[in-house]
């Protein structure tokens, strides 16, 4: 299972990938505005510093919702550095957008999907990473794991080759069903990787192993 971190913020990114463990990174405009990045020149280059500081794929999205403004700012995006996936909004524009894009070899990450449909449409139209928002399911009490679990039936049923990103993790739990049911990748912040390393019985034991050394 791949760790991407949810974050557009530097610092974090970088620790996250001197952990040894990550695989991506996703952004989206809420997170930029987050770290105060402002205009498309600043934004950007904190695009190809992100890429600068981990391997694997970094998600950029777009703010056009129409067709041709997708394509022009995808574009741009994907120029920037080998490893920038244009993420796009789940609508219709945006399922054209993605064709576009998969015809041309550049990836794309379908963003904002909350329905089974609509990572089945993604999946035709040749989305590298979907990205179903399960905390925020979870927030309008609709289960966001059932629906990792719905999408992996009907990717593996077809042999679709595009990968669940579980987007909106919240907390480790996620994380452990995620990768029990069989998402490709999880992104969250920086927190909810940390968290996994957390055991009460692990700190304890290893603070006797150390008291015990000393004697
Ligand atoms: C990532 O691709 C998504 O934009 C992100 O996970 C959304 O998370 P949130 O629901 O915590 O804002």
């Amino acid at each position: 299972m791949k760790f991407f971190i949810d974050t557009a913020n530097l610092a974090q990114i970088k620790e996250a990938q001197d952990m040894g463990v990550l695989d991506g990174v996703t952004t989206n405009p809420s997170l930029m505005a987050k770290e105060g990045i402002k205009g498309q020149d600043n934004i950007l280059k904190h695009y190809v510093d992100i890429c600068n500081i981990v391997t694997g794929d970094v998600s950029a999205e777009v703010i056009a919702t129409d067709f041709d403004g997708m394509i022009r700012e995808g574009e741009a995006l994907a120029e920037l550095h080998p490893q920038i996936v244009v993420k796009i909004p789940m609508i219709k524009e945006g399922i054209k957008a993605i064709k576009y894009f998969t015809e041309k070899g550049i990836k794309t990450n379908c963003t904002l999907v909350f329905s089974a449909g609509q990572a089945l449409v993604a999946a035709k139209a040749g989305a590298t990473y979907v990205s179903p928002f399960i905390g925020r399911l979870d927030d309008v009490s609709t289960d966001g794991l059932s629906l990792i679990e719905d999408i992996r039936l009907i990717y593996d049923n077809f042999g679709y080759e595009t990968q669940i990103l579980a987007a909106s993790v919240r907390h480790p739990m996620h994380i452990i069903e995620c990768a029990k049911i069989g998402a490709d990748v999880a992104t969250c912040p920086l927190s909810v990787i940390t968290a996994l390393l957390k055991h009460p019985l692990t700190d304890s034991g290893l603070a006797t192993f150390l008291a015990d050394a000393k004697k």
